[in-house]
């Protein structure tokens, strides 16, 4: 398959590695990234859209900067939810991430409300940024139009949890897709009319933009997604992926196994561009164009080539499964790791704010304990 590359979004993010000898030269060349943020959303099943768009990505950064990645609930919580289902949502994330190659040891992951200062910074952005700002988001447009019955507060500000997540700890890089690059610019904007208002605190952050690849789901027509049912999961067996991809649309002019394709209108064409060689590739565009081959073949090579790439997920995921415990204690590791570094942030930010720190603390004796609930 395709090895996941990052893009930063802007030329020679990085002094060792410049992406160009003139961009190196460049004398305004951005800071090197020190330290990477992501986040998704506990939504249920992991599929290879999800693989492709973001969590590829996420395992090849891993082994060049601290990364820190994060399940975010409270941003869950702006869409009708089960609370009862809650819980299972965000571990089966959890698993399909470390399943897909996040490794805990290099990276810390964690559940957002797991560190309540995420929340108090959303709340200080919140009194930073202007309402008519956040009302032209493009995402907040379309979520108030998809759940006219549930237009809360939170999808408004929700961009500014997003950058509160970033910024409480500093971070500088993130990996996003395209679709987050507004999102992104809001955090970039919340950071600065922070640091202007209070002085320099936040780093901006820079978006580190997934190699475009827009993976259509099964019916070769929309996005992939798990609300659809147009997808492949991460965790979906041999046999699962071939009784979907064997009825799945393939280019309409080849009707009969006689009639020669265009394998570039062809979904399942471009699937073989993310998991086959390039031998493959060429066979498959050859063989659709002369009708040398039928679409049956086609799907063939392309599910033993989704089938190589999905089985070391499957296997590690059934091994994490053998341990029930092991899931929870890793985000729980990863929250304590991340609780001090918050808590100085927000320590800072209160001290830069004249949220002074002695009318907390001092001279108190510790709190009694509360009488009638103890
Ligand atoms: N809004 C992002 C999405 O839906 C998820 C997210 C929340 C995020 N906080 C983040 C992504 C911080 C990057 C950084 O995909």
């Amino acid at each position: 398959m395709t090895t996941p590359e990052e893009t930063p979004g802007t030329p020679a993010s990085e002094p060792g590695l410049p992406a160009t000898e003139e961009a190196a030269a460049l004398p305004a060349a951005p800071a090197a990234i020190t330290r990477i943020f992501s986040g998704m959303q506990p939504s249920g099943e992991l599929h290879i859209g999800n693989w492709l768009g973001a969590l590829a990505n996420w395992v090849a950064l891993q082994d060049r900067h601290p990364c820190i990645f994060s399940i975010v609930d409270l941003h869950a919580i702006t869409q009708d939810y089960e609370p009862a289902e809650m819980p299972a949502r965000i571990r089966d994330m959890a698993l399909g991430w470390l399943a897909a190659g996040i490794d805990p040891e290099r990276s810390v992951v964690f559940v957002q409300s797991a560190v309540p200062e995420h929340a108090e910074l959303a709340w200080i952005f919140n009194t930073l940024v202007p309402l008519g700002l956040l009302e032209r988001m493009t995402q907040f447009k379309d979520k108030a139009k998809n759940q006219p019955e549930n237009v809360n507060s939170g999808l408004l500000t929700y961009p500014l949890l997003q950058a509160a997540d970033i910024a409480i700890y500093k971070a500088d890089g993130v990996p996003v897709g395209e679709d987050q690059v507004q999102h992104l610019e809001m955090a970039r904007d919340a950071v600065r009319k922070f640091n202007n208002r209070y002085g320099e605190v936040f780093p901006e952050p820079q978006p580190i933009l997934s190699p475009a690849r827009k993976v259509l789901g099964l019916d070769g027509e929309r996005k992939m997604s798990k609300s659809l049912n147009n997808q492949i999961g991460l965790n979906d067996s041999p046999e699962l992926v071939w009784a979907k991809l064997a009825p799945a649309k393939t280019d309409v002019r080849r009707k009969k196994r006689t009639d020669p394709g265009v394998p570039e209108d062809c979904n399942i064409f471009a699937w073989h561009g993310f998991f086959s060689s390039p031998g493959e590739r060429a066979w498959a565009a050859e063989g659709c164009r002369t009708a040398g081959i039928g679409c049956r073949d086609c799907k063939q090579v392309l599910a033993k080539n989704i089938d190589a790439a999905l089985a070391p997920m499957r296997e590690r995921r059934a091994a994490l499964e053998r341990h029930p415990g092991r899931v929870d204690e890793i985000l729980a590791a990863g929250a304590a790791t991340l609780r001090p570094i918050a808590r100085a942030t927000m320590e800072e930010v209160r001290e830069r704010m004249g949220l002074d720190a002695r009318v907390r603390y001092a001279g108190q004796p510790p709190a009694p304990p509360l009488r009638g609930i103890d």
